[in-house]
């Protein structure tokens, strides 16, 4: 059993942590260095684990998630969790305020006053605290039954586990509160990225990704998915309660007692104002770090929304005024195949122009040749497109209902005959065969380098940020200096003519002198950055980062059997395979050879350690944020050298993280795991650099 002293020291640590938390994950203002949170948290997990009787509902360490479930129970809420009416334009706003005024006891022309809000793109929760703390949280489910997900909310950070009580402010036995779980745009970006790494299933969109992350049975899962929230309206709440008397009101107490709220949120008195409020927010749409889909306005005055009440399953008193959609719907009036790097070919449907979210789109990916007979489409057919954020516009699905209307051939109003989109027998831009092997979903051209889409798309490679990083030398770039015969192929970059690049439209002296300023600093590279360049077949950054600490040079990497190659960290028989391919072509050797001629060279002081110099062997690192006196692929290279192994994200087997200037997610995730966090001064010591 826990002494005096130990229950009360693990009540000032829970009390401490929790402090600290709300001002870093709510208040976004850390009062405490991140080394002396972790060693608090580690006090506290020490404490409870020699003393069990010492965890408590509300305990900070509760946020790495718990023993996964079997399934979820059932929770009945105690008042329905609604749904809201829809308003698409000016005039069904104007006719809300309209139709509020009329069932009012109140004068004709009476300006009604709004609460505003962004209406968040991700899942509605209810959560519930008794006596201030965190019992209960459940999905909205059917509006009446939702599931059980305490275990998986607990790990939000910004999530309080215990609500902050002061005199003035004393928080109510019961309080039952409703908002909104999502995912920030940076969170999805980067959880994508790591399930594409790990070969799991990406998400279609950052809503998709947080609820597909809340109903996880296993909440140490729900722990790494860096999940939000925002509260935005009252469940329950026990008679004692100070709340206030409007909904404006209530969200400003809702945030002394320690929740996250949304920032954006205003008051607005009439429809006028209202409208432009939406109008504002959805010129801020794109720059907000979380996705929205419209507004909710809401009456302000809590007396006045008892007054309206309820229509169905909507409350009269609040509307949400939705921005355009995403999707829209169009015809494909034709398919291309754009060639890529490695020669895959991508159908592209080439589209009647449509504004999709105020922005035109006229060309869509389909895929691949799988894709378009999974969703079966056809040049002609009536589709719906979508476009989320930055990504790529997609056909989503083909309206089959108006491809029954038959074609006439003489009245061109009615329809054109649909046809089936076939794979071309040769590459539409060199000729070659296009082959698909029968497991592969992509096809490609048979023309390796001899095609000038395949060389392009790898010049473009080859110059890209995390391959040599060749300042100013963009994808459009890339195409006119290849359209005007300036370079043909990768190693002709660094022999172009300043004479002839000054004729080039829009290139001046200055641009010019730049640019080859810039291949001039990119040919001091790395050999990881030099082989992912390369742009090798099923070789990513990686894969590269392993080869290059594996072979140590490129010789030893162009001589190195299968067997050889197989033997390096994640490089199985496909990659391997395809690199023995690659170095077996004489087109590509020659490519090597005229690259290294042209002065490409690396440090081999950071590939080549000596024996006895593996002092870090066994440990895992992992480097975020910026480094300002090294590239972070450099400081890479030295820890693999020395013997360690650098990893992409933080899990609990990380031996530390290096954390930059700007770190984000990586250095939450460290913290919540316990994982010691290290500055950049700390790493060039480690590395014997300073
Ligand atoms: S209030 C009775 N406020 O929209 C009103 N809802 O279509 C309860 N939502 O299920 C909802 N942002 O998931 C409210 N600021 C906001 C919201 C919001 C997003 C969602 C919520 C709800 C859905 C209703």
């Amino acid at each position: 059993m826990a002494n005096r002293s130990e229950t009360k020291r693990a009540a000032v640590l829970r009390e401490e942590l929790h402090r600290h938390n709300h001002a870093y994950h709510v208040l976004d203002e850390p009062s405490i260095a991140d080394a002396e949170y972790d060693k608090l948290f580690r006090e506290l997990q020490q404490l409870e684990e020699s003393h069990p009787e010492l965890r408590t509902e509300d305990s900070p360490t509760r946020r790495v998630g718990a023993p996964p479930l079997d399934s979820f129970t059932q929770v009945k809420h105690r008042v329905p969790m609604l749904s809201l009416g829809n308003a698409f334009t000016e005039e069904e706003l104007l006719a809300w305020h309209q139709r509020l005024v009329g069932k009012l006891d109140v004068q004709d022309d009476v300006q009604l006053e709004c609460s505003a809000e962004p209406k968040l793109d991700g899942l509605a929760v209810s959560l519930t605290y008794e006596q201030g703390v965190f019992v209960q949280g459940a999905t909205r489910g059917d509006g009446f039954t939702g599931e059980d997900i305490t275990a998986n909310l607990r790990t939000l950070a910004s999530l309080p586990l215990r609500l902050i009580s002061k005199k003035r402010n004393p928080v109510p036995d019961l309080l039952e509160v409703r908002g909104e779980v999502f995912m920030e745009k940076t969170s999805f970006i980067a959880l994508n990225e790591s399930q594409q790494a790990s070969k799991q299933k990406e998400f279609a969109n950052p809503r998709n990704a947080a609820a597909g992350s809340l109903r996880l049975l296993d909440s140490s899962i729900t722990a790494s998915r860096n999940l939000s929230i925002y509260v935005y309206a009252l469940g329950e709440v026990s008679a004692d309660s100070a709340a206030p008397e409007t909904h404006s009101g209530v969200l400003d107490w809702l945030q002394q007692l320690g929740f996250p709220v949304c920032d954006q949120r205003s008051v607005c008195t009439g429809p006028e104002n209202c409208y432009s409020y939406y109008r504002q927010l959805q010129s801020r749409r794109e720059k907000l770090p979380y996705e929205i889909d419209g507004v909710v306005f809401k009456v302000n005055e809590l007396s006045l929304q008892q007054e309206l009440g309820f229509v169905s399953r909507a409350p009269r008193w609040a509307i949400a005024q939705k921005f355009p959609a995403e999707e829209a719907v169009t015809v494909v009036k034709s398919v291309d195949f754009q060639i890529g790097r490695t020669g895959a070919l991508t159908p592209v449907a080439r589209l009647e122009p449509v504004s999709v979210g105020g922005v035109t789109v006229s060309n869509a990916t389909l895929h691949n040749m799988d894709e378009i007979e999974r969703k079966d489409i056809r040049v002609n057919d009536t589709v719906v497109v979508r476009r989320a954020g930055d990504v790529i516009p997609e056909v989503a699905r083909v309206l089959i209902e108006e491809r029954k209307q038959t074609a006439d051939k003489k009245d061109k109003t009615k329809p054109q005959r649909r046809y089936k989109i076939k794979l071309p027998e040769a590459c539409p831009v060199c000729g070659s065969d296009v082959e698909q092997i029968d497991d592969e979903a992509v096809a490609r051209c048979t023309g390796g380098l001899s095609c000038i889409a395949q060389r392009k798309e790898g010049i473009k490679h080859f110059a890209s940020r995390r391959a040599m990083d060749i300042d100013g030398l963009g994808d459009k770039l890339v195409e006119q200096l290849m359209d005007e015969g300036l370079i043909d192929r990768v190693e002709d970059l660094f022999s172009m003519d300043a004479e002839a690049l000054e004729q080039l439209p829009r290139m001046g002296k200055k641009k010019v002198a730049n640019l080859l300023q810039a291949l001039e600093a990119a040919k001091k590279t790395t050999l990881a950055r030099f082989v992912f360049a390369l742009g090798i077949r099923e070789v990513g950054e990686t894969g590269a980062a392993n080869l290059a600490s594996h072979f140590l040079d490129i010789g030893n990497l162009r001589k190195a059997t299968r067997e050889e190659l197989e033997a390096v960290t994640d490089i199985g028989p496909v990659v391997a395979g395809s690199i023995v391919e690659y170095f077996a072509d004489k087109d590509s050797c020659n490519t090597v050879d005229a690259l290294l001629s042209a002065g490409i060279t690396w440090p081999t002081e950071t590939a080549v350690p000596e024996a006895g110099e593996q002092s870090l062997a066994g440990n895992t690192y992992v480097i975020t944020g910026t480094l300002s006196q090294m590239k972070r692929d450099e400081a890479k290279q030295l820890l693999q050298a020395m013997g360690a192994k650098v990893a992409g994200s933080v899990s609990s087997k990380t031996t530390a993280l290096f954390a930059g200037e700007a770190a984000g997610s990586k250095l939450q995730k460290a913290e919540k795991l316990g994982v010691p966090v290290m500055d950049e001064d700390a790493l060039r010591e480690l590395l014997g650099l300073s």
